[in-house]
């Protein structure tokens, strides 16, 4: 399956690093042949730059948009929230949900996420569903009960009858931003773990995309993306440098 490269750029950055940003990013991917034969590319600007970000990319149609949230309401008195129709209204076609950060952060559930990928799904979005346990969880041996759970009730009705797109990103809480990403072994551990769960709550369970996401930088993306069931990477911090994004798309 083809592999899906995808920059989640958190809280960072003004309007014109976005920009200088994607130009580089559009630079780098548009002068490497091949490269988006073998990925696809996402990025997730914050929910402000997106616009610019994607008139920035202009004639480089390969390039995907996503979100890294949205509302678990359809529209409405909400305020401050940013609806699923509303991102695809401005050409996303992902939505990043149940990110840690929000899970840990923003108290949110998975039963709220389940919810926000349904109304992703209804507005034609792709929803990235995120999972991963902490720390503490692994030192007592419950990392896959925890991911267990965790997809269980994050995943929408939507996507088990077929009709929304979902992709998995497992990203352990401790290789957050930390510079300690899972070894391979441990990544070939959980991806097959979540391929066997997933089989259980939706059809075609082969093709879901499950990236891994958690300190996922140049020198280690070659070793992690070739693992068996890695199909891509959700990059935090290194996506926010052009080269060492390109670097890590190039290493699959
Ligand atoms: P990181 O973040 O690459 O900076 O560890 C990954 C993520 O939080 O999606």
């Amino acid at each position: 399956m083809k592999k899906l490269i995808a920059g989640n750029w958190k809280m960072n950055g003004t309007l014109e690093e976005s920009r200088s940003l994607i130009a580089d990013v559009i630079n780098s991917a548009s002068t490497t042949s091949g490269l988006l034969d073998k990925c696809d590319l996402l990025v997730c600007p914050p929910f402000l730059h997106i616009g610019a970000v994607r008139h920035a990319c202009y004639g480089f149609a390969e390039l995907k948009f996503g979100a890294q949230d949205c509302s678990r309401h359809e529209n409405g008195a909400h305020t401050g929230d940013i609806s699923a129709s509303m991102l695809k209204d401005s050409k996303c076609s992902y939505v990043i949900l149940g990110h840690s950060e929000r899970r840990q952060f923003h108290a949110e559930t998975s039963e709220f996420v389940a919810r926000k990928a349904s109304w992703a799904h209804k507005a034609g979005l792709e929803a990235i569903i995120c999972v991963g346990e902490t720390h503490q969880e692994r030192e007592n041996g419950h990392q896959n009960k925890i991911i267990a759970e965790q997809l269980k009730n994050s995943i929408p009705l939507t996507a088990k009858d077929g009709s929304g797109a979902i992709t998995i990103a497992y990203e352990p809480v401790w290789a957050i931003g930390t510079g300690n990403s899972a070894t391979p072994e441990d990544a070939r551990t959980m991806h097959a773990f979540i391929r066997e769960e997933l089989e259980k709550y939706v059809p075609d369970a082969s093709k879901i995309r499950i990236l891994y996401g958690g300190s996922m930088k140049p020198d280690n993306a070659a070793e992690l993306l070739h693992v068996e069931n890695v199909d891509g990477g959700l990059i935090g911090g290194a996506s926010l440098n052009a080269k060492d994004f390109l670097k890590i798309a190039k290493a699959v």
